[in-house]
């Protein structure tokens, strides 16, 4: 591939005489100022070169630390001897290899050679947050899965795995304070399947989660890779697990299931009681219980954000719940949604005092009174003008807007034209205020995912363009142009077991009647129209 087509483009390339097969390389020499990211380096040249690689060698790469490159960026030169990168931290140097790799993979897998082209690249990254959202409460994927995802964001320069780790139907983190979370919160022995308004289930257990060792793995595999991972443990609402297994945490202690059923609402034939229920935010109980849940959170992931989520929140059982109206009369709150936002401040000065941000979606800014250092992740489909405020106050925001970023959305809702034409300056988002914008993230929310293969089939190729969405510092952007890329690129992904959307699918029906029929078949009765055609 040549280097002007990699996912995300870099910044300069500029094309010098001659050409380097990659495959002659027979010799590596990393600063040791790069640390542990050499040996990472190292164990992934070796294994695409298939040979130990020397200290000294004719064709050597040769990785140096300099401090005048931007952080995460690196200068790469190709000459038809020899490869040299300059960085000045670790994820400048794998970035730098990662560029290198995408461009000869293909051909250094097909033995006969893998020619660049001499070159000369300067890059660095346009966000500085660049990240996929997992949700492995819906539906559980496993370690295996999230480091096979880890490995592919890392190709592609993403750096933030934010990682939904509980909702409504599954509680998916050991707590050692609360093993019920897990014990109880972690199985579910059916699902609502084909759709939000669906009244059928099936019979199939979903069950699993991560004990502290596999998080402490995962955090580790993440590091050597140069990602970070942000933990979300989704409150008030979206906790119906963790209810099941402490009633306690609700305004009224009752008990039920895991919820087996998706969305914020169901039809009423489905018989179950009780099914959107938020925390009680006025028992002392509740916010102690997220106290004992940080504590252990911090301690399992040292990235220095927690995500609390605080979306779609429902208020009515607050307000017919003595200690939450107690709480809305001694703070004088009017309306209940600044009794919500009072509850995110209350979990950020906690999350503060261990040294950590909050981070909400953006309905904590409904109740006008959030404190202005906690980041605001905007999802919602109606623009939210909230978030300008926010920023014009000086707050931070990622972009996560549905139409552009829900990969777990039908492609023919949601072409990957949506990802790739996706620019910040919206919704009064502009010049003055856009450096507030930290970056965009890919959402993989999994009530309708319930395998790897799906998770990858959404994920790509959107994740290509979200890459150089968050890479790439330019809003100038031609899809047709960027389409031969992304057919292009595909091969690879099939080197690498990756799966994808192929172009009929990703591309959407041209036919309007076709694609709202694919779209309503996918809302209405089955979710994997797409992915069984694909
Ligand atoms: C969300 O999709 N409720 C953040
Ligand atoms: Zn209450």
């Amino acid at each position: 591939m040549r280097f002007e087509d990699i996912f995300p483009r870099p910044q300069k390339c500029e094309r010098k005489q001659g050409q380097l097969d990659f495959s002659t390389v027979t010799a590596l020499r990393v600063d040791a100022a790069f640390g542990t990211a050499a040996d990472y380096i190292r164990e992934l040249l070796q294994k695409d070169l298939g040979r130990e690689l020397a200290k000294d060698g004719k064709v050597a790469i040769e990785i140096k630390y300099d401090d005048d490159v931007p952080k995460e960026g690196y200068e790469l030169e190709v000459k038809t001897d020899g490869i040299e990168i300059e960085a000045s931290d670790q994820r400048g140097a794998i970035y730098a290899v990662q560029t290198l790799r995408m461009a000869a993979l293909v051909d250094l897998k097909k033995g006969t050679g893998a020619l660049l082209d001499c070159v000369e690249i300067e890059d660095s990254p346009r966000f500085a947050w660049r990240g996929i959202n997992i949700d492995d409460a819906r539906h559980f994927f496993g370690k295996d899965e999230i480091k096979k995802v880890l490995d592919f964001m890392c190709l592609h320069k993403l750096n933030i795995l934010h990682w939904h780790l509980s909702d409504d139907q599954g509680w998916r983190v050991e707590i050692k304070k609360y093993p019920r979370l897990t014990e109880i919160g972690g199985k579910r022995d059916k699902s609502q399947i084909n759709g939000w308004q669906n009244t059928q289930v099936n019979d199939v257990p979903v069950v699993g989660w991560y004990t502290q060792e596999d998080i402490a793995e995962i955090v580790a595999y993440a590091a050597q890779r140069g990602i970070d991972i942000v933990p979300e443990i989704d409150m008030p609402a979206h906790l119906a697990a963790a209810m099941a297994a402490y009633p306690w945490l609700g305004c009224r202690e009752l008990d039920r299931p895991v919820a087996w059923y998706f969305g914020s609402s169901i039809p009423l034939s489905m018989g179950v009681k009780d099914w959107n229920r938020s925390a009680c935010v006025g028992d002392p109980r509740t916010m102690q219980f997220i106290r004992d849940v940080i504590d252990e959170i911090v301690e399992m992931f040292p990235f220095g954000y927690f995500h609390i989520g605080g979306d779609e929140v429902p208020m009515d059982e607050w307000k017919k719940c003595p200690k939450c109206n107690a709480a809305m009369k001694a703070n004088g709150f009017t309306d209940y949604k600044q009794l919500h936002t009072h509850f995110i401040n209350e979990v950020g000065k906690y999350v503060a005092s261990k040294g950590r941000k909050l981070i909400g979606w953006n309905e904590i800014l409904h109740g006008g009174n959030l404190d202005n250092d906690v980041l605001v992740q905007y999802w919602t489909p109606q623009p939210d003008p909230r978030v300008a405020k926010h920023l014009n106050n000086g707050g931070k925001v990622i972009i996560s807007k549905h139409k552009h970023f829900y990969f777990d959305m039908p492609y023919a809702q949601y072409p990957l034209k949506n990802t790739y034409k996706f620019t910040p300056f919206f919704g009064g988002i502009n010049k003055n205020n856009v450096g507030g914008v930290l970056g965009v993230e890919g959402e993989l929310w999994s009530e309708w995912i319930d395998s790897p293969a799906k998770l990858e089939f959404q994920m790509n190729p959107r994740l290509a363009a979200l890459a150089e969405v968050a890479w790439t510092k330019t809003d100038k952007r031609d899809y047709k142009e960027f389409e031969a890329r992304v057919e292009n690129y595909l091969p690879l992904l099939d080197l690498l077991g990756v799966g994808y959307a192929r172009k009929e699918i990703y591309r959407a029906p041209k036919n309007p009647f076709k694609r709202a029929r694919t779209v309503k078949a996918w809302y209405g009765k089955d979710m994997n129209v797409e992915f069984d055609q694909n």
